[in-house]
Order: C-alpha cells, then structure tokens, then sequence
C-alpha cells in the first residue's frame, strides 16, 4: 500500500517536532514547509529527524503554497505555521494578521485550486475565548480574541469552517489550549521559567523577570495534544474540537512548581510590580511591567468533552510532571552548553 503523505508547516516549530515524529511513526511521508531566512538552512535543520523531506514555502505567498502542493500531492495538509506569540502581535499586528489569518486562507484556497480532496488541519487556538463568556470553554463557546493574535486566529477558525460548508473541503480546527514541552520556543512563560529556573540551579544566572503572575493557562503537553490533531482528520467527518486538560493553573504556580523540582521552595513578598519570589531570602523573581499586555487573558480553561466522546482522545500528562520534564530537559541543556 502506498504511503500516505502529509504536509507540515511550521515544521521548526514546537507542534512541528512532535507531530513531524507521530507522522513517521505511523508510516507517513512526512513533507515539513519552512521559510527561508539568512540562517543556512542545514544548519537550522541539521538536528531534526533525517526522515523528513524540507521544502521551503512561505504562508505569505501564495505562488509558494501551489508549488508546494503541486510537488508533493499530500493527502493531509496540517497547517501550524504561524507568528504565535501574543506578545508580539501587538508590536507586529499586520504581518502577524497576514500570516495567522490570510495565511490560511492562502492555504486554503491553494488545496481547493490544486485537489480539495486534501484534508486540512488548522491550529486554532484557545486566544479566541479570551475575555471568556463562559468556564469551561467548549466548541459552542463564543469567541472574544483580545489581541491581534486571537482576532487572526478567529478568522482562521471561521474561514476554515467556511471552506468546509462552502466547497464540501475536510477541512477542521483543533481548538487546542497551550501545550508545552521542552521544544517550546523560550519567549513563552512556560519554557522561560524553566529555563531560567535551571541556569538559577547551575549558577548561570541570579534572578529572572515576569509579567503577570496570576493569569491561569490550562496547560497540557504537546506530545499527548498533536494525537488529536490525527485523529480529528483521521474521522468519517469534518469537524472542530477543543482539545484541553481541564485543569487551570497560574503562573505562580507554575513558577513555585519549577522551584519545587529543583528542591529550592520560594515564598512571594510585595505587591503588584514591587512583588518578589525568594528563596532564602534572595530575590529570584522580579516584576518587569514590559511583560505585561495591554490587554490580558485572565483566565483558559478547556473542556475536551467532545474529543474524548468522539476521538477517544484524552491527556495522559499531568501538570507536575510537565513542569518536571521541562526542567529537568532544561538542566541538561544548560549543564551541556557549560561545557
Ligand atoms: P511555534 O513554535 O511558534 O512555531 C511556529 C512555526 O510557524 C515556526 O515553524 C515558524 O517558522 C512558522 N512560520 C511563521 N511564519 C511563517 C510563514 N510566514 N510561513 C511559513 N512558516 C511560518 O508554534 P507552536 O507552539 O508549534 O504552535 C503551532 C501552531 O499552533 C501555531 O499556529 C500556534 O499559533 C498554534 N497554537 C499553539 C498553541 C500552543 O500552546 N503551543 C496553542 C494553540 C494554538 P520560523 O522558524 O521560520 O519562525
Ligand atoms: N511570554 C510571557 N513572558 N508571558 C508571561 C510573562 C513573561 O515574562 N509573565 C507573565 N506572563 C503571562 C502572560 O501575560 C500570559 O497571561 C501567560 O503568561 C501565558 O503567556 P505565553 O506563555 O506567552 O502564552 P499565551 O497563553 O499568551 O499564548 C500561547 O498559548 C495560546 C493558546 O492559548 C501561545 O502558544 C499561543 O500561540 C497559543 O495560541
């Protein structure tokens, strides 16, 4: 039997390494789109799985996507390429709406013009619920994006499932909640704390600096949430799912988590920008209001009800032994980079 073949994008991403790595181990030709940029491409992707084939093609140009598509015939377009960090969707709110937004309908239109029988994944993210009118969030749960990121990703949602009533495309989103992992690139919370938690550890570093401790995220792993976005092209019909833990919890918390891991317990003092994290009385957590955002998203909390009744999908890492995984990865890189 003929292989399947899948199509990647933002395969240097986080969801690119742990999908790209699925993929392969279900038997797929595996195609990973990256942009071009002045680094030399063997060297950005000298460390990824030799399995996969590169090609280079860029959400903002469309002429790239139908070459893409042409060349390489997919059978599954997972779309995961996109400007992802909120933060700098304000400061770069038009490319970020041009590669988080019209990207996908760039993707779109390319697989309607070359074979709408290609099924396609789109990333969609929990950003859309923001200012949450509803806890748990849901599929039915209406949308209220509160940065240039989460407006992009409700056009995304929208157009997609307008694709799919218009022209009859298998074409779905998987509304995931944030996942983490030791890959996650290092401007997110997540991935910063444990990282500088680690260099904390070793001596490489003294104190770090965060926004707003007290926003609560529901984070999962991505290793367990790229199994869903399989299985949602894998069903007889198209369709949206939210994919989630159902478990919420602050950056605090996963700040005093990462301390904990490495046996160094952290009590807060203070207020507001003057607040502090220490550990036997040593400053090692710093406010720095140039992490705050001018408009937040206080509070994610999914409910993945859906997916676990029609995928057979649930989470199967708990918050403490991701916030251990990405530690301790991170104290091993730290450790090797000393040397
Ligand atoms: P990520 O690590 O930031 O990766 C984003 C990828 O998109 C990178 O490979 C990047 O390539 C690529 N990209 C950016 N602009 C592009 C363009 N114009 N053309 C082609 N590729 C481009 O993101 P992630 O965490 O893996 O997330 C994957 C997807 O899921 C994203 O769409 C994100 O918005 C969405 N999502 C993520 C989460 C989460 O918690 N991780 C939750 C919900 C939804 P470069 O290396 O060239 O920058
Ligand atoms: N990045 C960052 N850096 N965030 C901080 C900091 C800091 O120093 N201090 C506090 N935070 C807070 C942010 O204000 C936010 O409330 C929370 O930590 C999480 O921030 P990020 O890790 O940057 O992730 P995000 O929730 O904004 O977005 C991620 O998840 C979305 C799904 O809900 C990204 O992966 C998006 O691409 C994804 O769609």
């Amino acid at each position: 039997m003929n292989k399947k073949i899948a199509l990647v994008t933002g395969i240097t991403g986080q969801d690119g390494y742990y999908l790209s790595k699925l993929l392969l181990e279900k038997g797929y030709e595996v195609y990973g789109m990256y942009r071009r940029n002045s680094m030399d491409i063997n060297e950005r992707l000298n460390n990824m799985d030799k399995r996969i084939n590169f090609i280079d093609g860029d959400l903002t140009d469309m002429a790239s996507l139908i070459r893409v598509l042409h060349k390489i015939k997919p059978d599954e377009v997972y779309n995961l390429a996109a400007q992802s960090f909120v933060h700098e969707s304000w400061t770069q709110p038009v490319s970020t709406s041009d590669i988080t937004a019209l990207g996908v309908l760039r993707m779109l239109e390319a697989i309607k013009s070359t074979n709408p029988k290609i099924k396609f994944y789109q990333a969609s993210s929990s950003e859309m619920f923001g200012k949450v009118y509803k806890i748990p969030q849901d599929e039915e749960t209406l949308f209220y994006p509160r940065s240039p990121y989460g407006c992009s990703k409700v056009y995304g949602f929208n157009i997609t499932r307008n694709y799919r009533d218009s022209y009859d495309m298998f074409a779905c989103s998987g509304i995931l909640f944030n996942h983490e992992s030791p890959k996650r690139g290092r401007q997110f919370v997540t991935r910063k704390i444990t990282n500088s938690v680690a260099k904390i550890k070793l001596g490489l570093l003294d104190v770090f600096e965060l926004g707003n401790l007290d926003a609560k995220r529901d984070w999962g792993f991505a290793g367990d949430f790229v199994e869903a976005m399989w299985l949602i092209l894998q069903q007889e019909n198209p369709d949206d799912y939210v994919i989630a833990t159902n478990e919420a919890h602050s950056v605090r918390e996963f700040v005093e988590e990462s301390f904990n891991t490495i046996d160094m317990p952290i009590t807060w003092e203070g207020e507001g920008i003057d607040e502090v994290g220490k550990h036997n009385d040593k400053i090692v957590v710093k406010i720095n209001p140039e992490f705050y955002r001018p408009a937040e998203v206080d509070t994610l909390l999914g409910d993945y009800s859906k997916a676990n009744k029609n995928l057979g999908w649930e989470p199967r890492t708990k918050f403490k032994d991701l916030v251990k995984m990405m530690v301790e990865a991170d104290l091993k890189e730290e450790e090797s980079n000393k040397k």
